[in-house]
């Protein structure tokens, strides 16, 4: 542990050179990060990239093969039973009893965790989430944003330092995916710390800090302003006639590395500016498109980094 240095008060998860593999496939490879305490950390990436593996071994509740770290100052190796007792989480799938009722459901977690009195935690935790009225509904009978609400009132219930929510807002209707946002930043804001996954773009720039995993390789990291400038893109927004057309013909030129269509303009981006000017200098001219120089999005930086993470790594 001598390489890192950490200071529990403002470090929540410190690790250096994660790996893992299942089956001699190698899906986290040599990851380092920092989590301050009190951030809402993000994590993005494709399908299968290793974000909830790397968010499980952060938190001890899974072993690396090789690496180290701490996480809210304990050994991920030797003290991940320290650490589960102040982690709640929130997996991908629900995990609450769906044949039992909302207060009921609160009630047992309370119980599991010892809370000196369960009927009250969960009449508290009731009102917090805002399902007072709705406590002898059945969970599994409750809609897609009510469900995760529930789930995150159980996962804070036994009020843990830090919060696991992987892709908690999947299938959730985009007012209860605001209201569910809301609820973690109010949560941090107390000084909880939060990592969760998406594939939510907006949600992505709700996150103090974010981690963008490809292959199971770390490939950016930093505020959304971080990841944006230290992209390096240069990007214009084309708009105009048959956009399609345009992107067929610019896709895999020189100087070109990601065309994206957004809505009804097309996204035009390069690593290099000057090729990047040179590729799409023969089509300015054409009437029937308007091009405008504007910052590439976080959605064009990521798209820009699996392209390229496809090519090194898969
Ligand atoms: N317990 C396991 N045993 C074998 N393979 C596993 C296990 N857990 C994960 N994997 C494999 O490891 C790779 C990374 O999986 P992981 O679940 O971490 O990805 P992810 O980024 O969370 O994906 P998603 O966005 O689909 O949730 C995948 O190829 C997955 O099939
Ligand atoms: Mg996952």
């Amino acid at each position: 542990m001598s390489t890192i240095a950490t200071n529990a008060a403002d470090i929540a998860i410190n690790v250096e050179g994660l790996s893992k593999s299942f089956s001699g496939r190698e899906v986290v490879h040599d990851l380092s990060m920092q989590v301050k305490r009190g951030t809402i950390y993000g994590f993005l990436g494709p399908n299968g990239s290793g974000k909830t593996t790397t968010i499980r071994m952060l938190c001890g509740l899974l072993t690396p093969d090789s690496g180290e770290g701490t996480c809210l100052g304990y050994d991920i190796r030797r003290d991940a039973d320290k650490i589960k007792r102040q982690v709640g989480y929130m997996t991908q799938r629900f995990s609450l009893y769906q044949d039992l009722s909302v207060r009921e459901n609160l009630e047992f977690v309370a119980r599991l965790y010892g809370l000196p009195d369960a009927r009250a935690a969960a009449r508290d935790m009731i009102d917090r989430i805002g399902l007072k009225g709705r406590e002898a509904q059945l969970a599994g009978e409750l809609s897609g944003g009510w469900k995760q609400r529930l789930a995150l009132g159980a996962c804070t219930l036994p009020n843990p330092q830090l919060l696991l929510l992987d892709e908690p807002t999947a299938g959730v209707d985009p007012k209860a995916r605001r209201d569910f946002w809301n609820e973690i930043h109010a949560l941090a804001a107390e000084g909880l710390t939060v990592l969760v996954s998406t594939h939510y773009m907006d949600e992505a720039e709700r996150c103090h800090e974010i981690a963008y995993i490809a292959y199971g390789h770390l490939l950016a990291h930093g505020t959304v302003d971080e990841v944006i400038a230290k992209s390096a893109l240069s990007t214009y927004t084309v708009t105009g006639d048959d956009i399609n057309t345009l992107s067929a013909e610019l896709l895999g030129k020189p100087g070109i590395d990601m065309v994206a269509p957004f809505g009804t303009s097309l996204h035009v981006s390069g690593r290099d500016q000057s090729a990047l000017e040179a590729a799409i200098a023969p089509y300015r001219d054409n009437e029937n498109w308007h091009w405008q120089h504007s910052e590439p999005s976080l959605e064009d930086v990521f798209i820009d980094l699996m392209g390229r993470s496809r090519d090194n790594f898969q």
